[in-house]
């Protein structure tokens, strides 16, 4: 059953809470748009200064399955297993039923309480966080996808139909948010994991709504998957044979997977298929407290590969450093988001 809010300022607006996520298709007044993004907190880059910002935080708690699948083999997870197992693992969380789960935790934790079976209690308890955690964030608060932080990281972009290139692209929701923006938009995601092609974007459901522009009226206009004309290419980003051919090149939570020795190589991926003038885009989580405690309780989902938590001011000097203008800045619920150009 749908557990709907309207804004009856915006008749058509609403938001509505399904069993594993939810949907909003509110836009924001400008009074209320600060709740969602904070932009351009950095006035000057150039003079930005590693000493003063410190290096991002790593997180080294790592997902069991990485950890038994390096004692049993006896060396390091390749990285393309890791997104693997990542990819898999993410997906479950995001097709449960949250409440049935959460009824579900709690029966097994009591069941193991009645039968005095510490080891049980244990589980069922770390089990009951992790769901609870797993509502509030992506399913109350819908911190993971952000539609109307997103919005509007990525609004007043100088585009028209454009053709967006998504970098590691998993179910592509960003891309897709994009292309509502900015009608007449084409697709080209990449992943080298079959899985994000085949599950996580094929499974993705035809019926979710994306807010978006109307290009005939100019009104909002709501979009489905099915709008957006889609390639999904399952490649490394290393071998792919485009040139600088897109007029925006994105990535969403990938740089930070990547140890600074090859934070360059990672912003040149967006830079060669970028066409001269373009934008690049990327998100990157952010290193706030709740942020550390989310990964912290969520390893045996998320930690299946390197990973680190920056500020906003880090990830910009990445991106400055190596080259990039930043035209845009600023943070949503849960990542950091920067609009940038080849300088
Ligand atoms: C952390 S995920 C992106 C976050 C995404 N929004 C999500 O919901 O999972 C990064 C994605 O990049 C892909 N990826 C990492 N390195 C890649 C490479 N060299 N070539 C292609 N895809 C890559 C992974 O398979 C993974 O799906």
């Amino acid at each position: 059953m749908l557990d709907i809010e309207t804004d009856l300022n915006q008749p058509s607006a609403h938001t509505a809470l399904t069993p594993s996520y939810r949907i909003d298709t509110r836009n924001y007044s400008e009074k209320e748009y600060n709740k969602f993004v904070k932009v351009n907190t950095v006035k000057d880059w150039s003079s930005m200064k590693w000493k003063d910002i410190g290096r991002p935080f790593q997180v080294t708690s790592y997902a069991k399955e990485k950890k038994e699948w390096e004692v049993e083999n006896r060396r390091e997870l390749p990285a393309h297993t890791s997104w693997e197992m990542f990819n898999k693992s993410f997906h479950e969380w995001f097709v449960k039923d949250v409440p049935g789960e959460m009824d579900k935790t709690k029966k097994a934790f009591f069941t193991s309480l009645k039968q005095f079976k510490p080891a049980d209690t244990k589980a069922a308890v770390g089990d009951l966080i992790k769901i609870h955690l797993w509502n509030y964030v992506h399913r109350i608060q819908d911190g993971i996808w952000d539609p109307r932080g997103k919005r509007a990281l990525f609004e007043g972009l100088d585009v028209k139909a454009p053709r967006i290139l998504f970098l590691g692209a998993a179910e592509g929701y960003e891309a897709m948010q994009l292309a509502a923006l900015y009608p007449g938009s084409e697709i080209v995601m990449v992943d080298y994991d079959s899985f994000c092609k085949d599950t996580r974007y094929g499974e993705f459901l035809e019926s979710y709504p994306f807010l978006g522009e109307n290009p005939l009226t100019g009104s909002k206009k709501i979009y489905y998957k099915t709008d957006f004309p889609t390639e999904y290419v399952v490649s490394d980003i290393r071998k792919l044979g485009y040139t600088n051919e897109f007029d925006i090149v994105l990535s969403v939570g990938l740089l930070e997977h990547f140890p600074d020795e090859l934070k360059a190589e990672v912003v040149e991926w967006h830079r060669k298929f970028v066409k001269p003038g373009g934008y690049m885009i990327m998100t990157t989580p952010r290193a706030q407290l709740r942020s550390k405690l989310y990964y912290e309780i969520m390893a045996d989902v998320m930690n299946h590969t390197y990973r680190e938590l920056m500020t906003l001011e880090q990830m910009g000097l990445y991106l400055y450093e190596n080259g990039l203008d930043i035209l845009r800045s600023g943070y949503i619920k849960v990542h950091n988001g920067i609009v940038a150009k080849a300088r």
